[in-house]
């Protein structure tokens, strides 16, 4: 008997990426594909061999059907508040796509919704599980550049998605900042106090509404992270993960979003401007997974073994808090607050 039974809900693009990542995971099986366009989740099964999966188009009933006890949520944002709370109720453990939910109120019901089952909802944040934003991040604490000031993140790309993106509210801040956020919170080991944002949709634009935002946030350990994004911008595009500038008391550091790290202190004591110096970049151990794969096998490896994954709920939903208090300072025009109770999120 296989350690999980499988049902993943939402078989349109990135399910594609969770099906590649968890064929390798031993003791794992995929019981059930469901969508509201079942032709999408017989178009998954075809693609992928997954002969074994029943095809439907409502999670309720697969769940009862198949005994499952895992749920893989890979469904639209509006979508993934009602597929977690019901795979939760029916006694299933979750792993769902960013952005946890549309609202805070939905999240929070998510949350309470884990708590209340005992399982586990953790959510694919992807980005924290790549070598260089590991290297990164060990190059911040090694505190090299001294202590952490500034944190500068640019997300510039030309997508053209098509789908449910380009008719969607607030499309940057929601379905793509989310990454960009929990990464300045990776990276700064800091938790948001307050924002200052501004959203447009520049001329030319796409998308519906909101390809680009700037944002202004206040972390608590007194750090500044300052985002400047655009998924409708044509020409000499960012990495996804975002091109860094990383500020401390004695240096600067540099990622570039692929695999260019750069670190430069001041050693020098005189002068106008002084004398600089590159320092070594820290060599951490290789991922043994990466991205979608690594975010997966946390999860499943946690849950067996009773550990606490990377990327729970009750974390998570501290960066989510950045989006939608962005996109609330970007409404109003005011900054915002971001308040917590760490025991039980927001
Ligand atoms: N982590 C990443 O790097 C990453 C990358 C791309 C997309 N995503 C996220 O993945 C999610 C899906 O994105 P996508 O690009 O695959 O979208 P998509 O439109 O290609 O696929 C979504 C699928 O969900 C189905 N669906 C919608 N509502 C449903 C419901 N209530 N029940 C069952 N099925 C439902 C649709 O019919 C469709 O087949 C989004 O939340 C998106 O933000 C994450």
């Amino acid at each position: 008997m296989e350690d999980y039974r499988v049902v993943l809900v939402g078989c349109g693009g990135i399910s594609r990426a969770w099906v590649n990542a968890a064929q390798e995971y031993a003791g794992l099986k995929f019981v059930g594909l469901v969508d509201v366009n079942p032709q999408q989740a017989r178009q998954l099964q075809t693609e992928f061999h997954l002969e074994d999966a029943s095809i439907g188009a409502d999670l309720g009933e697969m769940l009862a059907a198949t005994g499952a006890n895992m749920v893989f949520d890979c469904t639209i944002p509006k979508a993934h508040a009602t597929v977690t709370i019901e795979a939760l109720q029916r006694g299933c453990h979750v792993l769902g796509e960013k952005p946890m939910a549309e609202n805070m109120t939905q999240a929070n019901k998510m949350l309470a919704a884990a708590q209340q089952s005992g399982k586990t909802y953790a959510v694919m944040q992807n980005r924290r599980y790549l070598d260089p934003i590991v290297r990164f991040r060990e190059l911040l604490r090694s505190q090299a550049i001294g202590v952490l000031t500034t944190i500068n993140a640019d997300f510039y790309l030309g997508a053209h998605f098509g789908g449910f993106r380009d008719a969607m509210e607030h499309v940057l801040l929601l379905d793509m900042a989310i990454h960009s956020f929990d990464q300045a919170r990776y990276l700064s080991g800091a938790d948001p106090l307050s924002v200052y944002c501004h959203e447009w949709n520049p001329s030319g634009s796409w998308y519906r509404h909101g390809a680009s935002a700037m944002a202004i946030f206040e972390m608590s350990n007194g750090v500044v992270f300052n985002y400047r994004g655009s998924w409708c911008a044509e020409g000499l595009n960012t990495s996804w993960e975002c091109a860094w500038r990383a500020v401390g008391e004695k240096g600067t550091a540099l990622w570039d979003g692929h695999d260019s790290i750069n670190a430069e202190c001041v050693v020098g004591t005189e002068g106008f401007i002084r004398e600089q110096q590159f320092a070594p970049i820290p060599d951490t151990p290789k991922l043994a997974h990466v991205g979608h794969a690594g975010v997966m096998y946390d999860v499943l490896d946690s849950v067996k073994s009773g550990r606490t994954p990377q990327t729970i709920c009750t974390d998570n939903i501290k960066s989510l808090a950045m989006v939608h208090a962005a996109i609330e300072s970007a409404t109003t025009g005011k900054k915002m607050m971001i308040e917590f109770d760490n025991e039980h999120g927001l």
